[in-house]
């Protein structure tokens, strides 16, 4: 097996050729003066069975990995894994409002037409992977954090709502520690309160999971909701941290104790590697 990174997910290629004990090449790309993509894997003709690692986020590395996709192939690989470990327009996945296109659906087909096998890691919707007519596998995340988090300290993990609950369980069992998911309670036309549905988080160090981080507006919010209703000290790590507009920034000055993420985007805080739970799929 040969890993092939491209230029959005490097160091986790790196690490997954390492822990798989396979050859790694770093796919050259750099832009035409006009700003178009070029890329080149500086390689002999393949006799292997081929990944490459890349995001399909933001769009310059969505044509990277389509050009990616392609110099393989031409390369003679025998199969082609691609690894998105951060799947960009999972979230336009049907149509909201009229004239809008299946976004999700779009760029799915694309991918499929070169490729044998699509990994993914915490996808938005796991439905999206139904486009592919090869296969896919959606892994999660859940396994690294709560390895990363093992005896640190943490006494309960909390989803910021009832729709990423599942992932809170997920990770306090695995952890060991108790969980929750924060809820939303409207008590009147212009008051709502959050809090925490089931737990009283009174002097306890809670860590609250989520698959995105984009502005950082719905962690500050529950983070500040935590802290109101007695939290020692609230930490939070996501799976993406894709931080628009310096999130990170406003993440690390507000009443937040830590600000972690998953290497599915890598970043200054991206800490908790994916490579294990890659490696272990790759495997099998
Ligand atoms: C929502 O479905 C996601 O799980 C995240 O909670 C959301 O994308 C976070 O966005 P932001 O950081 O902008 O509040």
């Amino acid at each position: 097996m040969i890993i092939v990174g491209g230029s959005s997910s490097k160091d986790l290629a790196k690490e997954l050729a390492r822990i798989l004990d396979c050859q790694y090449i770093q796919a050259l790309s750099t832009r035409f003066p006009d700003g178009e993509c070029y890329t080149r894997i500086d390689s002999e003709p393949f006799n292997d069975d081929v990944v490459i690692v890349q995001n399909t986020y933001p769009d310059s590395n969505l044509i990277e990995m389509f050009l990616l996709q392609n110099a393989v192939k031409n390369l003679g690989a025998k199969s082609i894994t691609l690894v998105i470990p951060y799947f960009g327009y999972a979230r336009q996945d049907r149509i909201f409002k009229p004239g809008e296109p299946e976004s999700a659906k779009v760029i799915s087909e694309l991918l499929d037409k070169s490729c044998d096998r699509v990994i993914t890691i915490d996808i938005h919707k796991e439905d999206v992977l139904r486009y592919f007519s090869c296969k896919t596998k959606d892994l999660k995340a859940a396994e690294s954090i709560a390895d990363y988090f093992k005896g640190k300290g943490i006494d309960i993990v909390m989803s910021p709502d009832i729709g990423a609950a599942g992932r809170a369980k997920d990770v306090g069992t695995r952890m060991g520690v108790d969980y929750d998911h924060l809820e939303k309670t409207r008590l009147s036309g212009t008051e709502v309160r959050i809090q925490p549905a089931n737990a009283d988080c009174t002097g306890k160090n809670v860590l609250i999971v989520d698959d995105i981080i984009a502005t950082g507006g719905t962690i500050i919010a529950a983070t500040e909701q935590l802290k109101a209703a007695g939290a020692k000290s609230v930490t939070v790590a996501c799976t993406h941290g894709v931080f628009v507009n310096n999130a990170i920034e406003r993440l690390t000055g507000s009443s937040l104790d830590g600000v972690l993420c998953c290497n599915t985007l890598e970043n200054t805080v991206s800490h908790i590697s994916v490579a294990n739970i890659i490696a272990k799929e790759l495997r099998e």
